[in-house]
């Protein structure tokens, strides 16, 4: 129905900052919260879809929301994958770690006078989904960055095969990372760039669901 324009419809949503495990009690993870893709998956949900929601966050989500609890990339990549095949849409809101520790220590690592770790590059999960995505399936990815916001943004929906790129500024301290409001620019193939000015996550959701909406056979 026109109410419910997601029935019916798969929606993998990924949130918030990976975690990648240096020892049994230590991590590197990122400032992403995972509100901006909570409020995706509430959003979806509301238009009716079947929400699998990805999630690195420690956030509360409403119990209608199946929830899937993931650390590392790795993981993610595993349960993005197994859920991708009779999905409909991505949205990989996630913030996910470029770089793992290339060893993690079985036992707590001692107190020494200096400290190297070294690391490997993680998994681009978009860009693996991207060279598998069937013609019906959607890929939306963000695009976090500090400078030359728009060209970056453009660059991601081509490498990485997305059918929308949501850019966002994370060099303002009001909008972005771990705060309630988002100023996003939308980039598809297309059309224009749209921007959503600086509103709460929840209606930028409205706007980044909208267009899925639209775009979804
Ligand atoms: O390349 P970059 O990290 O800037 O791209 C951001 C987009 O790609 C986000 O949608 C993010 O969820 C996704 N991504 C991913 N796997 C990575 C890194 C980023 O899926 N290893």
């Amino acid at each position: 129905s026109e109410k419910l324009p997601l029935r019916n419809k798969k929606i993998i949503v990924t949130a918030g900052g990976t975690k990648e495990r240096i020892d049994p009690v230590r991590y590197i993870t990122n400032d992403s919260s995972g509100k901006m893709g909570h409020a995706l998956a509430v959003e979806a949900w509301k238009r009716g879809a079947e929400v699998v929601l990805i999630s690195a966050s420690q956030l509360a989500t409403p119990d209608y929301i199946t929830r899937v609890p993931v650390e590392s990339a790795e993981e993610m990549l595993r349960t993005v994958t197994d859920e991708f095949d009779d999905a409909d849409a991505v949205i990989m809101a996630a913030a996910v770690s470029d770089y793992t520790p290339a060893t993690v220590e079985k036992q707590k690592m001692k107190k020494k006078d200096s400290l190297t770790l070294s690391f490997r590059k993680n998994p681009d999960i978009l860009k693996s989904l991207g060279e598998k995505k069937k013609p019906d399936q959607l890929l939306i990815g963000f695009a976090a960055e500090t400078e030359d916001l728009i060209r970056y943004a453009e660059k991601k929906l081509n490498d990485k095969n997305a059918d929308l790129i949501i850019a966002n500024d994370v060099g303002k301290k009001d909008r972005g990372f771990n705060v309630d409001e988002n100023e996003v620019t939308m980039l598809s193939r297309k059309s224009e760039p749209v921007t959503i000015s600086l509103r709460s996550k929840s209606d930028v959701s409205v706007e980044v669901i909208d267009w899925l909406v639209t775009n979804m056979n």
